[in-house]
């Protein structure tokens, strides 16, 4: 018999059996195969319900209120890491470690309101990434309410063992206004075992009138880090990248690692498929792996720039730092019928910094 001991988290299945839904509060001690109380009794049979799920650990998935009533799931790991996903733009808002410190900046002025997508977390850039194009800046995605997946087309990748939950996106009739296309956005988002956050996306063009569509993509990742001058950034030195701030342009990085010390917003073409963030002060590392995803951005407003946005702390910029797994220099086209994937997995292992070096075996050489 499995035993999972779970803090008071609540979940319960809509009577459509259409997945999890707001619901009741269950002991602190729960048995998934059996049960012994009547409270546990309803709880088992919702998981056993949902065993066929891809996401089997449904125990710990919590789907609740957030801030200004919006609805949030919350994904929980055996050993306490966790993260917070709003419906609101299906985008993450928090990533704790198993002590509680939470690993992604979320502004303190960040607003819960429609039309304004969240300042900080992972928001979702579809189906454009910044202005490259004529949609709104980093499209629409992020600021649509997303769904519940009840029932997500299977995945190649084994969930048996983690807490997951898939959020699903479709065209409305408002947006086929302005992006005449209709498609499936599947977002799964993953907590796994040892706490790792994965995103998947799988978006599938389903118009009818035979046409293609193209666009660009970004997990807009907004780590936190403790001091952005203590921060360097490993496995972009040498590459390419388009200057956002000269139009554009497109220069060779020079140097050693990537460090701050004023505003950068460059997008980093044909990048390795694993990225260091490092934090010195904090001595933590930010792992991110990506596939699917041939770009890179890096962002950090500085100064001038916070002060500029109402929704972003004046100092503010010291504790953050966008590197974002994206698709930016050459759009992904889909046929009718097809579909593609784009994948970021993130983790946050402690560092072994030393003069300025960081561990390779650590971070270049593991999988
Ligand atoms: C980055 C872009 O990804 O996002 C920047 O490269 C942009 O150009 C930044 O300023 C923030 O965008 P927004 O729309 O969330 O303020």
């Amino acid at each position: 018999m499995k035993k999972i001991i779970n803090k008071g988290f609540s979940l319960s299945l809509s009577p459509s059996g259409s997945g999890i839904k707001p619901g009741a509060r269950f002991d602190s001690s729960i048995s998934v195969r059996s049960s012994t109380t009547s409270t546990a009794t309803s709880t088992a049979s919702a998981a056993e319900t949902n065993m066929n799920s891809p996401c089997r650990e449904k125990l710990f998935v919590e789907h609740c209120k957030g801030v200004n009533g919006l609805e949030k799931v919350v994904l929980r790991e055996v050993r306490g890491c966790s993260a917070e996903i709003y419906l609101y733009g299906g985008q993450v808002i928090s990533w704790k470690n198993e002590y509680g410190e939470e690993l992604l900046f979320l502004s303190s002025k960040a607003t819960f309101t429609h039309p304004k997508p969240i300042r900080g977390g992972i928001p979702i850039c579809f189906p454009q990434f910044a202005n490259h194009g004529s949609l709104e800046k980093h499209g629409f995605a992020r600021s649509r309410v997303w769904s519940i997946d009840p029932d997500p087309p299977p995945f190649s990748a084994n969930s048996s063992s983690q807490a997951c939950v898939d959020l699903i996106l479709k065209h409305s009739e408002e947006e086929v206004k302005i992006w005449p296309h209709r498609y499936e956005f599947r977002l799964r988002i993953t907590l796994g075992p040892g706490g790792d956050l994965m995103l998947t996306s799988r978006i599938r063009n389903t118009n009818t009138d035979g046409k293609s569509f193209a666009f660009t993509f970004a997990y807009h990742t907004y780590f936190a880090v403790s001091d952005i001058s203590e921060v360097r950034v490993e496995g972009l030195e040498t590459l390419d990248y388009l200057d956002n701030l000269k139009d554009k342009e497109r220069f060779t990085e020079q140097g050693d690692a990537i460090t701050f010390e004023s505003e950068v917003d460059k997008v980093y073409l044909s990048t390795p498929t694993k990225i260091a963030i490092l934090d010195h002060e904090r001595k933590r590392t930010f792992v991110l792996r990506k596939d699917g995803l041939p770009d890179a951005v890096v962002w950090n407003p500085w100064d001038k720039k916070a002060k500029a946005m109402a929704d972003f702390g004046d100092d503010e910029y010291k504790h953050m730092l966008c590197v974002e797994a994206a698709c930016v220099e050459k759009p992904i086209i889909l046929k009718p019928g097809e579909e593609w994937r784009g994948r970021q997995e993130i983790s946050a292992v402690p560092s072994s910094y030393c003069s300025g070096q960081l561990d390779p075996k650590k971070v270049f050489q593991s999988d």
